[in-house]
């Protein structure tokens, strides 16, 4: 590759192609009418830190509706316009905090019953830590991915995608769209919304996504040239790691456990993931020249520090070709050592998760590339 334009006209194209022919399916172009209803407004709230918002989003094609709620939180501390985070939860947007004013996140009730724990209020708080954020003056918007494409076999009909008019409830089409590719595209209508919010800056748009969130973060940064930051955290197989080191999670077995995650194509590659055209570095080349966050766990082995890494790594061309700085070696970094350049990345200790470190880390990286 030898110029922007080359890249820009050409080869970036080919690669968004190959990317959703093989791996997440084809986002179709449809638009799908929204209707918004403000449901709750309180200028108060974190003890007077944040203005904080729950918004009904009502995804329909005239015969059939689609219920979402987005969680927003804006910092009351920033006059003008603030830089916001969006993000999906997992367990519902009153799993992240104990605030009993949060409403239950419709689409939870799809994949668990009455006596499960994610009903209880902040079952997940330990994810969100709204206070500093807020404090260091960022805005949050979360919805649930539930909401969206409840994540269990056999949703399909619940999810967003059978919405469009082309939809087939069990089509195993090569490259038919799934649950990543249906969060993906939630994501961007999260920003879509958001466009009619006058206190959040359309600028500075950071998405964030842990693990299988973390993988649909990367295909929406990779789609949408609105998200300026894009951050995956501990994404593994199918995000950030490489798939040809077949080191962790595999193909063969992703596709397995998760058959609705990918299109139907990727498991083509189960076992044979060295007939893959491509490998996932060429995903993180998307975000170029907008700024990219990789972050691993050394207790993560699952999802391959080492692949998430070098795949970050492997973006330097694409990142020179701009001017713009990738990281430098290919040695992965010391554990508690985050490096913050153009391209950042930071391997921590401890587990699966995502955690008040890490997301000081982000906000650093966000401080240096959004302020
Ligand atoms: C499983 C899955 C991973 C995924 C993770 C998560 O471990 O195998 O691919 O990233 O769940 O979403 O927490």
């Amino acid at each position: 590759m030898t110029s922007v334009r080359e890249w820009e006209d050409k080869r970036r194209l080919e690669i968004l192609d190959l990317f959703m022919t093989h791996v997440y399916g084809r986002t179709p172009s449809e638009k799908i009418t929204v209707s918004y209803t403000l449901l709750s407004c309180n200028p108060k709230a974190l003890d007077g830190k944040a203005t904080c918002k729950q918004v009904l989003f009502s995804f329909t094609n005239g015969e059939k509706e689609i219920e979402a709620i987005l969680l927003l939180y804006i910092p009351n501390l920033v006059k003008g316009k603030a830089p916001v985070f969006v993000g999906y939860n997992f367990m519902g947007n009153a799993s992240t905090t104990l605030d009993p004013t949060i409403y239950h996140s419709p689409g939870l009730r799809f994949v668990y019953g009455k006596d499960s724990p994610v009903w209880k209020r902040g079952a997940q708080k330990n994810r969100w830590c709204f206070d500093q954020i807020l404090e260091r003056g960022y805005a949050v918007a979360t919805m649930c991915y539930h909401d969206i494409y409840p994540d269990q076999v056999g949703m399909r009909d619940y999810s967003v995608a059978s919405l469009f008019s082309d939809y087939i409830p069990r089509s195993r089409k090569h490259d038919e769209w799934e649950a990543i590719g249906v969060w993906a595209w939630g994501a961007s209508r999260i920003v879509d919304y958001l466009v009619q919010e006058d206190r959040i800056d359309m600028d500075r748009i950071a998405i964030v996504g842990h693990s299988r969130q973390g993988k649909a973060a990367l295909w929406a940064g990779a789609q949408d040239m609105r998200f300026k930051v894009v951050i995956s955290n501990e994404s593994g197989c199918g995000g950030a790691a490489l798939s040809k080191r077949v080191y962790g999670e595999n193909i063969a077995r992703i596709t397995t456990d998760f058959p609705y995650w990918f299109c139907p194509g990727f498991s083509r590659y189960a076992g044979n993931e060295e007939e893959l055209p491509f490998d996932q570095h060429e995903l993180l080349a998307l975000i170029v020249p907008r700024y990219l966050y990789v972050a691993s766990a050394e207790g993560d082995w699952w999802s391959d520090p080492k692949g998430e890494y070098l795949s970050a790594y492997y973006t330097k061309d694409i990142y020179q070709l701009y001017g713009m700085n990738g990281l430098e070696s290919a040695e992965l970094p010391f554990v508690n050592q985050p490096i913050l350049s153009d391209v950042g990345y930071h391997i921590r200790e401890g587990k699966h998760d995502i955690t008040d470190y890490d997301w000081e880390c982000f906000m650093n990286f966000c401080d240096l590339h959004l302020k």
